[in-house]
């Protein structure tokens, strides 16, 4: 479905979504009987809004995993909380475990506003400084010992977690600082949806504001990364998943990329595309959360490559290159599969893949096609 007006001049934060966003968390992802549906990518774009930072906040597998790996690492030390949101949540936290000082950075003002009233207001302010602006553009006062965040997109770095949080390591923490989390794998697997979902895709009606704040920001519609809520277990995955990406924090992470799999089809299906889901370590050995499992605040992504359907059987195979680029925004990623699918009778099949932050076309496939028709 097309936003109404669409693209509007500016976000209109008060749009009211809180109600049915409240009923969508306890959908997440595997309650029976509430149908799949389109999700724009939404946190890789700027658009956050109380309802947001909301169910953000509302994620208690996320939130146990964090506090599971703030644990007792933080204590005495200088921690930055790096998009900390309007609840300052990680700051918060890690005072509360014991660290001696926070800097809790938020680009986005009307959030950093409402984190540093909290702080405030809790009595935290000697010990929590909050800072407005892009963490790439702020100079902390002393380096940091641990270095938190929340910038995981549904594809892990989509949010622009690799330019930030190399850009931490040098500018902002001491050596050998610590990053929570510590690494994030995004996996992928050729799949079969749900028929209903492929032939009449429709975005989730909460999700209209965003898709025009999204194309509002852009100043044009295009055809926005998609994700799929309350999947539950309605989808086919014929062959063994494999890592898209693997980002451990702890090192310099290179912004570009590009690696090769063959998968091997052990099932008959119908493939539509690419699923792409993550797990998450705060602290390596401390607990993981794979967000295709689990009930939490990440949607699984989807590459609409054959939305008209190819069909597999047991012993074809689909060989991949998958590529990771900086966009031109210098923040955020570009992805691309490209590949052959060669049934085990000798017949190939070409394909390709572009999965852009900001792409430059709108409707330029049956699937966003149908998806804006
Ligand atoms: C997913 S939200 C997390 C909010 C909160 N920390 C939580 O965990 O609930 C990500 C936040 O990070 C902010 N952000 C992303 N990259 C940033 C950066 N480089 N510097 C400052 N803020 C950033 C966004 O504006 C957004 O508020």
């Amino acid at each position: 479905m097309l936003p109404t007006s669409m693209p509007t001049a500016t976000p209109n934060n008060s749009t009211s979504i809180s109600g049915s966003f409240g009923s969508d968390y306890q959908s997440l992802p595997h309650t029976p009987g509430l149908p799949p549906l389109f999700w724009p990518c939404v946190g890789e774009h700027p658009v956050y809004d109380g309802n947001l930072y909301n169910f953000l906040s509302a994620d208690e597998m996320r939130n146990d995993l964090y506090r599971s790996g703030i644990g007792d690492t933080v204590a005495g030390k200088i921690v930055v909380d790096i998009g900390t949101g309007d609840q300052a949540h990680w700051a918060i936290e890690c005072i509360r475990a014991g660290a001696k000082k926070a800097y809790a950075i938020e680009q986005n003002p009307k959030a950093a506003a409402l984190a540093q009233e909290l702080v405030s207001k809790l009595g935290l302010a000697d010990r929590i400084t909050v800072l407005v602006g892009r963490s790439t553009e702020i100079n902390l006062p002393e380096l940091a010992d641990v270095c938190i965040s929340e910038i995981l997109g549904e594809i892990g770095s989509a949010e622009g977690a690799i330019t930030t949080l190399n850009d931490a390591k040098n500018r902002l923490m001491k050596t050998g600082g610590e990053f929570l989390p510590e690494r994030c794998n995004t996996f992928i697997a050729p799949v079969q949806l749900p028929t209903e979902l492929i032939t009449s895709p429709t975005f989730d009606p909460d999700a209209l504001p965003y898709l025009n704040h999204i194309f509002a920001a852009a100043r044009r519609p295009f055809d926005v990364r998609v994700s799929i809520s309350n999947l539950g277990n309605s989808y086919k995955l014929p062959s063994i998943p494999t890592t898209f990406e693997s980002l451990n924090f702890s090192g310099q992470i290179e912004q570009n990329s590009i690696h090769g799999h063959t998968f091997v089809i052990s099932d008959t299906a119908e493939l539509h595309g690419f699923l792409l889901w993550l797990s998450i370590e705060c602290r390596i050995g401390a607990g993981q959360l794979d967000t295709l499992l689990h009930k939490t605040n990440w949607f699984p992504v989807f590459f609409p490559v054959w939305p008209n359907s190819l069909p597999v059987t047991e012993g074809d195979s689909i060989e991949c290159a998958f590529s990771r680029h900086l966009s031109d925004d210098g923040m955020h990623p570009n992805y691309a599969i490209e590949g052959i699918v060669r049934s085990r009778a000798g017949n190939e099949q070409n394909f390709m893949w572009k999965s852009d932050h900001h792409s430059s076309t709108f409707l330029a496939s049956d699937f966003y096609k149908e998806l804006f028709a």
